[in-house]
């Protein structure tokens, strides 16, 4: 499929070379597809997507605007693991969800799985609250976990063994604004 950029505007909006990996075209038709999978799948009930930020912002706002039901919208803020080693099973919310999530179904939106333990940390402590149902949507999984959660319902794509940046992921906060999936190069 052909990108809406041109190579030279992709370099100039990243201000460095990066090989596309999803262009825009390709990911909007995914994220389509994606709601109109989630719109099907939550026929009643109040439906609380949540993201993850803040490398969801991007990927959420679009999937938002392809379901085509009632639905709220919230943020979370997870500590970071950065310094550990292992897995405490805890996480450290920095910023709560204002609506309760009792007797809610939650879409948890995430930009990228990798290891898996923030997906494996969070569940745990979202399933705690006492959802009605709670399902991840992954714009990317690395397939990494020696089985997949049992939360997670969606993937956009899988993400080849490279760092990806652009629509919502980071490299230390830069390039997130790019509108497709790069590697850096
Ligand atoms: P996990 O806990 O190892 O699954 O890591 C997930 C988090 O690491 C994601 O929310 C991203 O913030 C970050 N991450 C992992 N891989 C990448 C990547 O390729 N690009 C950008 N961020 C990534
Ligand atoms: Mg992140």
């Amino acid at each position: 499929m052909s990108t809406a950029l041109t190579p030279e505007m992709h370099r100039r909006a990243a201000g460095r070379d990066l090989r596309v990996v999803f262009d825009e075209p390709t990911i909007a038709l995914r994220v389509r597809e994606l709601g109109r999978e989630i719109t099907a799948a939550y026929p009643d009930g109040d439906l609380l997507v949540l993201g993850l930020l803040k490398g969801s912002f991007i990927f959420l706002s679009d999937l938002v605007r392809e379901i085509n039901r009632p639905l709220h919208v919230d943020f979370l803020v997870a500590s970071s693991y950065g310094a550990e080693k292992v897995s405490s099973g805890n996480v450290r919310l920095l910023y709560d969800p204002e609506t309760p999530l009792e007797g809610k179904h939650i879409l948890l939106v995430e930009d990228i799985i990798d290891s898996g333990r923030t997906m494996v940390r969070l569940t745990k402590l979202l399933r705690e609250r006492q959802p009605a149902s709670l399902a991840i949507c992954a714009l990317l999984d690395k397939h990494l976990l020696p089985e997949p959660l049992p939360e997670m319902r969606w993937t956009g794509f899988t993400a080849p063994p490279a760092f990806l940046v652009g629509y919502g992921l980071d490299h230390a906060e830069d390039h997130r604004h790019l509108p497709f999936i790069g590697d850096l190069i």
